[in-house]
Formats: C-alpha cells, structure tokens, sequence
C-alpha cells in the first residue's frame, strides 16, 4: 500500500492492523471493537437508557408528557395538537407540535417537532453556522409516495381525556389517543397492535441554554482526556441523577464533538402487542429474528445501533451497527403482522425486550400468557417522525412500506448473473485474462470488477496509466461476449496538485465543511482527502458532469459503478467516520443526516450514468453501494461489506440477505468466498452453491487474499461451482420475474419462511432457508464444514420434490426432513403447486441467452385435480422501454383436473398490435416455449405419447416422454419441441 503524507496515529493503527493481517490472515481476526461507541461511550444513548431505567424502575412513574387539551383539532385526516413536556417540577413546559397523519395508503405517521427550535429561537453555541431547527429534510430524500391523507378517516369518539380517530381499509383501524400522559394504541379490528409511549419512555431533550459551571478539580491521576469531558453538572429542571456530561461536548477516541446545539435526543418505546417475534432494522450480523437487548442468557447487552459505519471486519451474533442502515420494524405472529417505520437519519439506537403479560384481556378463559415485544428508540437529533403499519399480512407491509419509500430498480438482467470481483484485478492484460479463463473453463459470468487500484494513485475518474493502457480494448472485448465491467468510484478526492477533479471540488465549493465551514479533510485510501457534499444539488450536477464518455475516458456503455466508503468511511474520523459537527448543503450538522449520507451519494452516482451522453438515458444503471438508507432500493443493489472466509460468516449471510428482502432492499449480496482471508476449497465451493440464491451474487476478495477464480480450484470442484453457476443462470427467467414482483410492489426476491407462511407460528424463527420469487423453489443452503445432509422445514402439507431428482422426501407439516448433501448437490425442492420458468442451453453469459427458447417446470400439487400456478415476467432487460408497455409478463396455469397448462397475459392486457411492438417486442415474436416438465404426473398418463397444442388460433401434437413413477421418484414428463410463442396465449392438453 502507498500512502503519503503525514501519518495520524488512528491511520497508523488502521494500517499496522492491515498488515498485520496480510501477514497472518488468520479470518479470527475481528474487529477492534473498540473504535466503536458501546451504549455507554455514546451520551444521549447512554441518557435514554438511563431514562428508562428510572421510568420502569420507579413505581407510579408518569411521563411528563401531556396533550394540551385545548389545542386539539381534527381536519382531511390530520390531527394536531401541542404535546406539553413539564419540566423543573411542573413550574414550566416546553411545546412540543404534535401532527397525526392517517394516509389513503392505511397507514398512520406521528410527528413530533418542537416549537422553539422550528421557531429558531436558540442560540448556537461555538459560533456555529449550523441550521437551528431539529433536521426535517429525511423525508425529502426518503418518501416517495402513500402520503395522500385520508379524508375518510375521522374521529369515532372524543372526550376530555382521549380522541379515537378511525381510519385505513373499512375503517378497520384505529388510534386511540390518549392527553393525559399522551400515548397512543394502534388497533385492528379492535385489538390493540402497537402502542406509543405505553412505558412512558418519550423523552424529547429540549433546548436550553449551557449554565456555564465553574470547572471542577481535577481528580488525581485523571487523564488529559478525561479531563476534557464536561463535568457532571446538576440543574434543576433534569431528575436526580441525570447525567449531563455529554451535553455540551462529547469525547471518544480522541475526537471532541462540539454540540453546539447541545443536547437534543428523541427517544419513544413503542411495544408490540401480543407478538412475540420483531424482524428488521438492518444491517446487523445476526439472526432475522431480533434478539433482547437488555442481558440475559442468550440476549444481547447492547441496543441494535444504526449509525452507518466502516466496521473493519465485523463480529457475528451482534448487535453493532454495520454499513447501512432501514429503520424498519416488523412484527409477525401467526396471522397477524404490524410495522413502524422510524424516520430519522441520525444515530439510532433500539432496545427490545419481551415480557409475558400477566393477565390477558383477549384470552378469554385461555390460560396462555400473550407475550409482547417491546422496543425502545432513540436517536441523537432530528424530528421524532415515525410511520405505523397495521398488516395484516407481511405482504401488505412490504407493498406499504414500498409505496412510502419506493422499490427496487428494475435491474438491467446481466446484473443477476455471476460477478467476478477482486481487489484487484492488476491490469487491463489481467482482465482480459481472467475473462478468456472463465470461457475456457466454462464458467459462465456477465461482469468482471475493478477495485481502487485500477486509478493513477487513487484519484477516482482517472487510470493507472502502466497497467491499464487500453481500458477500451479490455471493455469492447468484454463487450463482445456480452459482459461488462464495474468500476469503483468513491466519494473521498484526492487532495492532491495537478487533480482537476479535487481542482473543481474547491473551486465550486462542492465538498463537505468542517464545523467553521471550511472545507472538511480527513483521510481516506488516497491519504489526504476531501468529500464530495451529495446533499447538494449543484455537487451532484457536476458529479454526474464526471461521469460522461468524455470525461471519464476509457469508460463504455458496458462501464457500470461500485459505490464504496460512502458512510462515508474517514479513516481519522471519529468511529472511523466524519465529525458530526460538519456541515453539509443547507446547514445541517453531519450528525442530523449521517445514515442518508451514503444514500445521497449512490443517488448522485446513478443519475450521473443515466445521463452519460445524451440519449442513453435509455439504459438503466447499475450501482453498487455499500453504505445505504430507506429508499436506496431506488437505485441499486448493495452488498454485505467486509465479511471473512470462514463458515460462521457463510451463515450469516443468509438471515442478513433475507433482512434486507423484508426490508425492502432485497437486490442484496454478500462477497461469495469471503473477503478477508482463504477459504478452503469446500467453504468456497459451498459459498458458491448458496451464492447461487443471493438476489447480488458476487465473488470478491481483499488484496491479500490469494487468487480463487473458480477454474483455479481444481477438480472436482471447479466443475461443482460450474454446475451451480448454470444452476443460477439456468433460473435467470425467474429470477427476473422475483424481480420485477420486488419493483411492482417490494415483495423480497427470496422470501423467509414467514413471509410465505404467515399461518405458522413455528417458521417465524427460520431464517436459514427460503422461497425464492414465486416459483415454489425452497433452498437451504449448506453452511457448515463437512456437511453431508441437510434438515428442511416444511411449512406445509403440499408435496415437496427434489430438484435435481423428483424424489419426494417424506414431508410431513411443522417437521424437517433431512436430504443429503454431498459437496456436488445443492439442497433445493420444488414445492407441489408451482410454474416456474427456465432456459436451459447454457451459454456464457445472459446477454447471449437473450433469445435461447424457454422451458416451463410445473410440480404438480399433492392432490392431483388441484392447480399449479406461475408467472415469467420478459423484457429488453436493458432500456426503460417496459416502462412504455414493452413487456411480457405471463401467467402460467396448470389444470390437473383438466389436464391443461395455459399461458395469459398477467395483467389481462389485449395482445399488442404489431404497430404496438417496439422491436425488441417484435423480436420476441419468435422466441418460444420449447420445453414443458411436469412432475408429479398421474400413474393415469402412463403410455401418453403426444399432448395437443392450441395456439394463436392453430393447433398441432407435440410429442410427450411419460416416465412413470419409481421408488420414491414421482413420475414426470418431458414435452420437447412444443413451439408456442413466449408472449402469446396458448393451452397444452396433456
Ligand atoms: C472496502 C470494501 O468493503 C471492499 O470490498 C473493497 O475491496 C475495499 N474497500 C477496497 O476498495
């Protein structure tokens, strides 16, 4: 590694620990843990606990918060009123605006603000320039629709103490909120499902102004540090034993914070009623199902963080924060399932318990206790804003949540095919190199990656001018098989003479400012640097000036971005990112907008290709990012950051991938291989096997990792990874289509078994294994050493096939059912009652499979006159013409009553008018359905020998292989040659 300049001591120990590692690159290795905040070392979390402490430990606490009565109002589905906070004994109150909005879409929003800094009538301390108000702006870069207020919902009951206000669907849901303390119960059909400041634990820190205290004496033996953090300090407005030593200033790992508007932290318990398992929040390595936080055996001690950071090598079964960050909770009991979104872009911390409730109101002479979760928010700064979602279904709180925050990009296909990443691939020869390896080999692949080192000395938009001489040879090769290339672009420039990107930065005043509004440096891989602002619009309009062909010479069409480093990651910095008293565009202190920070950035990045030159605004972009908030699913995909290799991190891979499906991030990955260190030849081909089914499926090494493209390993298992790389590519339709359902409405690409099964209350903690899309596919993966069998769930009493073999394992509903597993075979069954599509010619890549003949699978249902259904979602997989109607979107059904599969339109639309069909529709034309499997077939269909196909008016026989049942093998049939248009309506009689 070259690095220049002068060293801080932080970035010394960043780089003795990188050598140190490359040294031993023992995976055991883990993260210092201590660069990071625990609960404790972080004042206003440290604060809210302690608040919470005193409420639930005190009997007869009331919180201080009341609604004043008199300013109540109810208007279109909004109700407004002004919270109360006593304060000093009840001598004062401080006003607190509060909004309740009930939306068209069925769900409610909570705000509360508070007057006297929305007013601007505090006083900054330090000379800052930062904005007053509490941050306002998340929902600017955050919300996207399902805020139409509804003007159905209105108040039900009304008196002195309370206001019940009906709302959502048939009026199913309602809010009852109560003044006097103010809290307020969410319920569905009458019954209560989450419940604001039920433990009393809504704390808004105020604004006050700092009563300077004389210094107090130095301990003996206090260190200098120490010594810098402001005293503990009593005034009388703040309970007994309040700790205000890090109002005003707050110190960790050298770095001072200056707070100039002092302490401001908004904290609320919101519980769960009767649930006894919550999910989401990402990004953490744990399991889906969240933990308790507050000790005990098997819980965590520490809250769930999110404050979006560079965690050098992540600890497993934690609740540390990692690289991005979706406040999004969700509880799911059977049947029943209920949400809140937690709109704010600070550091966040959730504390959950779960406590059985002693007496159970809905039992009704049952003597089992319900249990509820209940959680405790708090984040540093900011609007208390936070959304409520009734179900009742999951599927209804993806679509919700989709509707507020937007859904996944429609990828262009090649983006679901197999990533070759490395740090680094060494030049231009390499490349190409590796590229006519993976051909010789057969190991199908669309994209190959460029990590830092492809740049002139880190200074992004620029080539290493010795090793890639001719960056537009390397892509038209790689453009010739259909494949392209990604190139790592960060957010930190180089601060460097003769830069004319770092040049422009300074000129335009595009870059982030420290606290005194001077242009913010710290340390990143180019040593001295600076940070693009994204929050501004003017930085992001000469960003994406960057990026044109022009500009960004030796880039392609084929030339896609990696969005690294952008939580952003500052080596100096505090917890390895930026002092939260920078200022970014408008004012706002780095601290009210940290987690959006890396969502700004991925945004700037993917307008900046869609306007690369003009009139290619018709390819859809593809953006990697690592840091990432609500909302990102708009623009790209992300991956799980530094993981290691070793087998523990190869689990954990799967519940963090399905967090982010509910979370409504699903195109998500983790580096196949592991990051940091050398698997062994079994982890890596098993890495591969369940890479297979990451929505981003991506190999990636660190520089000192040893080379491992999949022909390198050797036999047999090169030829086992190529076997699951056909496997993924052979699937590519139906992968496409769990994709366009995630950009239709947020439904995740591979589901969790309570997704799928919301009935059964024994899959809500199953989070290693799940459906993918819609096909009825069900994959566990195998995650650990020496694995030869596997034990599948089965959530059902539908019939399960192999995959690979059409045995039918004996099922039974609530068991598992143990498979084999050698090294060669992927666990996979084929659940009875499902179509799904394939294309079976393997190819190198997916653009050469653009126009290869498509076949259908049907796994006939357990019970042979029931139906099996399916859909095969089509487009350019390129342009944005499907937007326009340029689409093929089926619905496959199978009719084993009738013996019949036939194909629809999804959405019932009229087949299109040659006039219609742009060309690539038109082109479609001839492209068919060649193949049909049925498995699962009728002893009855012994001897069959031709089917009857009705298409487009004409009808012919095709020929049909019936191979009868054997054993426990079902018996199945093979239809070849079967002709029907992909995109036109037609029936197969068997
Ligand atoms: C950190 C990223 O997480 C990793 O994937 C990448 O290889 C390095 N940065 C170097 O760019």
């Amino acid at each position: 590694m070259h690095v220049t300049g002068p060293l801080s001591s932080r970035w010394t120990g960043y780089l003795g620990l990188l050598s140190a590692l490359s040294a031993a690159f023992a995976p055991a290795v883990a993260v210092k843990e201590h660069d990071f905040k625990k609960c404790h070392q972080s004042g206003f979390c440290h604060r809210n606990r302690a608040f919470a402490d005193h409420a639930l430990g005190s009997t007869g606490w009331e919180s201080p918060y009341h609604v004043d009565a008199s300013s109540g109002s109810f208007h279109d589905g909004q109700y407004q009123a002004v919270i109360l906070k006593t304060i000093n004994d009840g001598a004062e109150t401080v006003r607190l605006p509060l909004t309740i909005s009930f939306h068209e879409s069925g769900t409610a929003r909570v705000t509360v603000d508070e007057e006297k800094r929305q007013k601007g009538e505090i006083e900054l301390r330090h000379e800052s320039k930062a904005r007053k108000e509490r941050y306002n702006g998340a929902e600017e870069w955050v919300v996207v629709g399902g805020t139409t207020l509804d003007k159905e919902a209105k108040v039900g009951y009304e008196d002195k103490t309370q206001v019940t206000v009906k709302y959502g669907p048939a009026s199913k849901f309602e809010a009852t909120i109560k003044l006097s303390p103010f809290s307020i119960d969410f319920k569905r059909d009458g019954h209560s499902q989450v419940r604001f400041n039920d433990q009393g634990l809504l704390n808004v820190e105020h604004w006050r102004p700092k009563i300077e205290q004389p210094e107090p004496e130095k301990a003996e033996g206090e260190s200098a540090e120490e010594s810098q953090e402001s005293p503990v300090i009593q005034t009388e407005e703040q309970p007994q034993g309040e700790d205000q030593s890090t109002w005003w200033d707050e110190t960790f790992g050298g770095n001072t914070d200056s707070k100039p508007r002092g302490p401001e932290s908004i904290g609320l318990d919101i519980s769960f009623v009767g649930f006894e398992h919550v999910f989401g929040i990402p990004s953490h390595a744990s399991s889906l199902s969240l933990k308790q936080t507050r000790g005990g055996e098997g819980n965590y001690e520490e809250p769930y963080r999110m404050y979006n950071a560079d965690v050098f090598e992540y600890i497993l079964d934690s609740p540390m924060t990692l690289y991005g960050a979706i406040p999004l909770m969700q509880a799911h009991r059977k049947d029943s399932s209920a949400g809140v979104f937690w709109l704010n872009a600070a550091e966040t911390w959730v504390d959950i318990t779960k406590a059985k409730e002693t007496k159970n109101p809905l039992s009704l002479g049952s003597s089992k206790a319900r249990t509820n979760t209940h959680t405790h928010w708090f984040s540093e700064s900011g609007l208390l804003d936070v959304f409520v979602f009734l179900g009742p279904t999951p599927q209804d709180l993806t679509a919700q949540y989709g509707e507020l925050t937007g859904t996944t990009a429609m990828p262009q296909e090649f983006a679901l095919g197999h990533h070759q990443c490395r740090w680094n691939y060494v030049s231009d020869d390499d490349v190409k190199d590796v590229d006519r390896k993976m051909d010789k080999a057969r190991l199908p692949y669309d994209v190959i990656w460029l990590d830092i080192e492809y740049t002139d000395e880190k200074k992004y938009f620029t080539w290493d001018k010795h090793s890639f001489t001719d960056p537009v040879g390397m892509g038209e090769q790689l453009d010739e098989h259909g494949r392209n290339l990604v190139v790592i672009i960060d957010p930190h420039i180089k601060n460097v003479a003769n830069y004319d990107v770092v040049a422009e930065l300074k000129a335009q005043e595009l870059g982030v400012q420290d606290k005194k509004g001077n242009l913010f440096e710290g340390w990143c891989w180019p040593g001295s640097s600076h940070w693009i602002d994204a929050f501004s619009p003017k930085a992001r309009e000469w960003w994406a000036s960057l990026f044109r062909y022009d500009r960004f010479v030796g880039t392609l069409p084929n030339t896609h971005i990696w969005n690294d480093m952008n939580e952003p990651s500052v080596f100096n910095g505090p917890e390895t990112t930026m002092p939260k008293d920078n200022l970014h565009a408008g004012g706002w202190e780095h601290r009210d907008v940290h987690n959006l920070n890396g969502m700004t950035f991925h945004n700037a990045t993917y307008h900046a290709l869609v306007t690369r030159r003009e009139g290619e605004a018709d390819r859809r972009p593809f953006v990697l990012t690592r840091s990432f908030f609500a909302g990102s699913q708009r623009v790209g995909a992300m991956w799980t950051g530094d993981n290691q290799a070793a087998w523990d991190h190869l689990q954990v891979s799967i519940p963090m991938i399905l967090s982010q499906g509910i979370s409504g991030f699903p195109f998500s990955g983790a580096d196949v291989g592991g990051f940091f260190g050398n698997p062994d030849k079994d982890l890596l081909t098993r890495w591969y096997q369940a890479g297979a089914f990451y929505p981003f499926f991506r190999a990636h090494a660190h520089i000192d990792a040893r080379r491992r493209e999949p022909y390198l390993i050797g036999e047999p298992y090169t030829t086992i990874i190529g076997a699951a790389l056909r496997l993924r590519y052979s699937l590519l339709p139906s992968w496409y289509t769990a994709f366009r359902h995630a950009h239709l409405d947020g439904t995740p690409i591979i589901k969790p078994l309570f997704y799928t099964h919301p009935a059964s209350e024994s899959s809500l903690a199953i989070d290693d294994q799940f459906f993918l899309g819609t096909t009825g596919l069900l994959s566990k993966p195998v995650t650990s050493p020496g694995q030869t069998t596997v034990d599948i769930f089965i959530p059902d009493s539908e019939i399960y096939y192999d995959y690979f073999t059409y045995s039918i394992p004996p099922t039974a509903k609530g068991k598992h059912v143990t498979l084999d597993a050698p090294l060669e075979s992927i666990p996979l069954l084929m659940r009875g009652g499902h179509v799904f599509a394939r294309r079976d010619i393997p190819r190198r890549s997916s653009a050469l499979m653009r126009w290869d003949p498509y076949t259908l699978v049907v796994a006939a249902p357990r019970k042979a006159t029931d139906t099996a259904e399916g859909d095969l979602y089509v487009d350019d997989g390129d342009s944005f013409e499907y937007q326009q109607g340029q689409y093929i979107h089926r619905r496959f059904l199978f009719d084993g009553a009738a013996g019949s599969l036939t194909s629809t339109d999804y959405n019932g639309r009229e087949a299109t008018s040659e006039k219609e069909e742009g060309e690539w529709l038109s082109k479609m034309r001839s492209v068919n359905v060649d193949k049909i499997v049925v498995v699962g077939v009728p002893g009855s269909w012994k001897g069959k020998t031709s089917v009857k196909v009705e298409s487009e008016g004409r009808t012919w026989e095709a020929r049909v292989e019936v191979t009868p049942a054997e054993g426990r093998r079902a018996g199945f049939a093979v239809v070849r040659k079967v002709g029907v248009p992909v995109g036109g309506d037609w029936r197969v009689v068997f």
